[in-house]
């Protein structure tokens, strides 16, 4: 067998942890800090594959980026047309966030591109900004609505358009406010409903002015960005899989230091305390103009609830572990009004609802979500056995979570791609008590 976990049973949690640099902004870090002017410092940076590609693909571009070193980047910005033309295709990897953002910014470049990822990213829906970006002026040739994408300079300058998202994206709307930049006149976008706002919130910090009017977010073309100093907070996607595991051991106390609770993130917290959890926020702050708290969670009897659609989009990446909370609670879990589980990094609903089967739990796929009938009130929530993650990180981490509440081992395949957004998992659930092993 490829690379697998092996997660055994474990009560006991404990620990004070901070876990790695959050990924959305990680990227935003290092593409904001190449298109500006003068040198931006990055901390806290995500030292995982995904967050790597995009700064491999900057450097293919022309940019001077040193590190990470210890989570600390130093990019030499080019200013906002100093970008030079890449000798080969740009690797994605396995990178939906990169890809969608850089075919918005590199769409308004007076040199051509091509975007390339692995076979999962391959298989994902791209026509989302590539329609929009097409209405800018746009050029990019793609294969059916799929990677690569291949961008043409435009003849002329991308024009700014007044778009309503028809679907909740904050990777449609940061992509189309990147090509904004480039465009003649002031860009637009309407969500359907909230989405993460930290490209917003960056390039504000960059010195771009960004007006947001309820729904509306519009952006003037043509604005340069100032270097700054970014401090990356830890990735509360990242701190879910801690949180879920807290609340369904048996003796657990944790806390997870420095995790950024931005509004448009914070759907796992609220999901989580609807279901019953023992959660607390301390030390509430404000870094780098995010929000910023520690998280303690203890073990928790949970209930299972009708997840209120508008967290979904709060919350859409905490998925796969909130499943595995909803089958250590009582009663029925349902989730309704999260279709887009189905096109990340695998189909979520899929997989998920496979992987739980095979352990034993009672769960109904539907199109746009999931109803699990928990199992609170055993102690061993899961048989033990053996799942496949189809190469997706967050699936691969929810399955090692639930060994906390299962009758034997658990044998989880396909796990490299965990390196994307979390290389250290394993050596952090070890060190709070999970019995998680690596093998290669
Ligand atoms: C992201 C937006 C979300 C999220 C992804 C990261 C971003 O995707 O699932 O992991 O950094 O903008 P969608 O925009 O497709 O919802």
């Amino acid at each position: 067998m490829t690379d697998h976990f092996i997660a055994r049973p474990a009560a006991v949690l404990r620990g004070s942890i901070r876990v790695p640099g959050d990924k959305s902004i990680s990227h935003r870090s290092i593409m904001l800090g190449a298109i500006a002017d003068g040198t931006t410092q990055i901390e806290g940076f995500l030292e995982g594959a995904d967050a790597i590609s995009t700064m491999n693909v900057f450097r293919a571009l022309g940019v001077a980026i040193d590190g990470p070193f210890d989570g600390r980047v130093s990019v030499t910005g080019v200013g906002l047309n100093g970008l030079k033309q890449a000798a080969s295709d740009l690797d994605c990897g396995n990178s939906g966030t990169s890809m969608r953002l850089l075919s918005g910014l590199l769409a308004g470049q007076a040199f051509d591109s091509c975007l390339v990822g692995d076979e999962s990213l391959s298989r994902r829906p791209m026509k989302r900004v590539t329609d929009p970006l097409a209405a800018m002026g746009a050029s990019i040739a793609s294969q059916d609505g799929r990677p690569p994408l291949r961008i043409s300079a435009p003849g002329k300058p991308l024009k700014a358009i007044d778009y309503v998202m028809p679907i909740a994206s904050a990777q449609v709307k940061s992509s189309l406010m990147l090509a904004g930049l480039y465009a003649e006149g002031t860009t637009r976008v309407t969500e359907p409903a909230p989405t993460r706002d930290h490209t917003e919130r960056m390039l504000t910090a960059f010195g771009v002015t960004v007006e947001v009017n309820g729904p509306v977010i519009s952006l003037q073309g043509g604005q340069r960005l100032t270097a700054t100093q970014i401090d990356v907070p830890a990735d509360i996607s990242s701190a879910a899989f801690f949180l879920v595991a807290g609340a369904i051991a048996r003796d657990a106390d944790l806390l997870i230091r420095h995790v950024g609770i931005n509004p448009t993130r914070t759907g796992v917290i609220d999901i989580l305390r609807l279901m019953g959890a023992d959660l607390t926020l301390e030390n509430s702050r404000i870094v780098g103009g995010e929000p910023v708290a520690d998280l303690r969670i203890r073990s928790s009897e949970l209930r299972g609830i009708d997840v209120p659609p508008e967290l979904v989009p709060l919350a859409i990446d905490e998925f796969p572990v909130l499943f595995v909370a909803a089958a250590c609670a009582r009663g029925r879990t349902v989730v309704t009004g999260a279709e887009e589980l189905r096109v990340k990094e695998s189909d979520r609903i899929a997989v998920m609802t496979e992987g739980l089967a095979r352990l034993g739990i009672g769960v109904t796929p539907t199109p746009d979500g999931i109803i699990i009938e928990g199992r609170g009130e055993q102690q061993a929530v899961f048989s033990g056995g053996e799942v496949d993650s189809h190469g997706d990180h967050r699936p691969a981490m929810a399955f090692a979570v639930a060994s906390l509440r299962a009758a034997g081992p658990i044998t989880i395949r396909d796990t490299v791609n965990v390196g994307t957004s979390f290389p250290n998992f394993v050596e952090l659930a070890t060190t709070v008590g999970i019995g998680l092993e690596k093998h290669a």
